[in-house]
């Protein structure tokens, strides 16, 4: 009778379910193949490991997080929500009252906003990672100012060099001067693509800027504008610019 021959992935899954193998029951000519496939997908498996670990090492940091005054007034810590490998993050203001109280960004009247206007460009929230130049409410909605935002900067560096995007977009002028490091206004800045170099990665990224949903909520003559930004920020995901 002759010696029935498994794979590799047969003899793991054989393994796992607890059958042993006999000896010379190995199929060698597939076994090299087979042995670089597992390996791809154990690199795989410890890269993912280590990029858990690397969020959740940043989750904590940013929850004990001291590093300037607005720690004293959050009831918790904002770091940010959505898809952890985006081609798209988004950069807000700062968290608000209840973004504050649920823990995640934009989940206000301007976070219902921010999810229509991803929906113009047949985007769901979750397809999205979103997060804000700082991590903590500052007091009585106030912007957070240029020390706060330093302060916060490496941990958004981290988020960035984690997701990997292939593009940022800066939710109104505050995010936009922040992470251009720049004076000009937002209606200056938007229509145009600019260059975000990031301190921890060796690479720069694209960066398109718009307004503020809080902003076109107050001020809805500016949806076109913002359309047009919406517009932008499609054609540079399809590749058209
Ligand atoms: N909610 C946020 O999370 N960020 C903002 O900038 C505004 C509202």
């Amino acid at each position: 009778m002759s010696q029935q021959i498994w794979t590799a992935t047969q003899q793991m899954a054989l393994k796992a379910m607890g059958f042993p193998l006999w000896e010379g029951e190995a199929m060698e000519e597939g076994l090299h193949q087979e042995k670089a496939c597992s390996q791809d997908t154990s690199q795989a498996l410890v890269e993912g490991a280590n990029q858990e670990l690397a969020w959740q090492q940043l989750e904590k940091e940013v929850q004990d997080c001291t590093r300037c005054g607005l720690c004293q007034g959050r009831s918790q810590t904002v770091l940010g929500a959505g898809h952890r490998h985006a081609a798209l993050l988004l950069v807000g203001e700062a968290p608000g009252a209840e973004e504050d109280r649920q823990g995640k960004p934009f989940v206000g009247r301007a976070g219902q906003l921010l999810t229509r206007m991803l929906a113009v460009i047949d985007m769901q929230r979750e397809d999205v990672y979103i997060t804000n130049t700082v991590k903590c409410r500052p007091p009585d909605n106030r912007k957070p100012t240029p020390v706060e935002m330093e302060a916060c900067r490496p941990y958004l560096e981290r988020q960035i060099a984690l997701v990997q995007p292939r593009l940022l977009v800066a939710l109104g002028g505050v995010a936009a001067q922040s992470l251009l490091r720049t004076e000009q206004t937002i209606s200056r800045l938007r229509g145009a693509i600019h260059t975000y170099s990031i301190v921890t990665w060796p690479e720069t990224l694209p960066l398109i800027a718009t307004y503020h949903p809080a902003f076109l909520l107050r001020s809805p003559q500016y949806k076109k504008e913002a359309r047009a930004d919406l517009d932008r920020i499609r054609d540079f995901l399809d590749g058209a610019s």
